[in-house]
C-alpha cells in the first residue's frame, strides 16, 4: 500500500483548498491510501523545543504519522502572494531535528487555487522552492493553478466543473506515475 499524505495549506471550516483535496483523494486508484494529516495543531517552530529536549507532542504525532508517508500532496490557497504561514510552519516542525527530516526524499504535489484568476501561482511557486531545498522530487506537469475555485462547486459542495474534474483527474493519473518512479 502507498501511503499519500494529504496536506492542506488553510485551516478554515469551509476552506475550498480541503473541498479540493476531498475531491482528489477519490482519484487514486487501488493501492494508493491517502490520509489528511492535520498542520493546524503544530506551535510556531523553535528551534529551543528540539535543542532543549522539550519537543510538543503535537510535533512528535506530526513527525511520526509523516514518517510513515510515502508521499505528499499539498493543496493549498495563496496569501499574499506565497502559501499560508500554517503550512510553512509544518515544513520546518517536519524539518528538524537537524538530519532527521520527515520530507527528505518524498515524490510531492501541488495544487494551488484562488479565488481570483490568479490561481495561486505565487504560492504554488514559493512552496516548490522550499520542497527543492527539503530534497522533494516534485512532480512538474502539468502545472495545478485552479482558478476562479469558489465556483467550481454546488452549494453541497460537489465539484460540479466537469473540465476541472477531468484535469484533476489527469493530475492525480500523473502524480501516480511519478510516485511508482520513486517508490
Ligand atoms: C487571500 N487571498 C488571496 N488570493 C490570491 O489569489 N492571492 C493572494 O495573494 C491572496 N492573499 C490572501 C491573503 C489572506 C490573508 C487571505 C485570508 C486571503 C484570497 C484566497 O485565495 C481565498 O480566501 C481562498 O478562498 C482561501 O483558500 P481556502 O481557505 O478557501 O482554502
Amino acid at each position: 500500500m502507498t501511503k499519500v499524505a494529504l496536506i492542506v495549506g488553510s485551516l478554515r471550516k469551509a476552506s475550498i483548498s480541503r473541498k479540493i483535496a476531498e475531491h482528489v483523494a477519490n482519484y487514486f486508484p487501488e493501492g494508493f491510501q491517502m490520509e489528511f494529516v492535520e498542520i493546524g495543531e503544530l506551535p510556531i517552530y523553535n528551534q529551543d523545543y528540539d535543542d532543549d529536549n522539550q519537543v510538543p507532542e503535537s510535533y512528535t504525532t506530526f513527525r511520526e504519522k509523516m514518517q510513515g508517508m510515502d508521499a505528499v500532496l499539498f493543496v493549498t490557497p495563496e496569501y499574499n502572494r506565497s502559501f499560508p504561514a500554517v503550512l510553512k510552519n509544518a515544513l520546518d516542525v517536519g524539518s528538524r531535528p537537524y538530519g532527521a527530516s520527515v520530507w527528505d526524499g518524498k515524490p510531492a504535489a501541488i495544487i494551488s487555487q484562488s479565488i481570483g484568476n490568479l490561481s495561486g501561482f505565487g504560492a504554488n511557486h514559493h512552496l516548490r522552492q522550499c520542497l527543492v531545498f527539503l530534497n522533494m522530487p516534485t512532480l512538474a506537469q502539468p502545472e495545478a493553478y485552479i482558478a476562479n475555485s469558489a465556483q467550481l462547486f454546488d452549494s453541497s459542495g460537489k465539484l460540479t466543473n466537469e473540465d476541472t474534474a477531468k484535469f484533476l483527474q489527469s493530475f492525480v493519473d500523473a502524480f501516480v506515475e511519478f510516485i511508482r518512479k520513486y517508490t
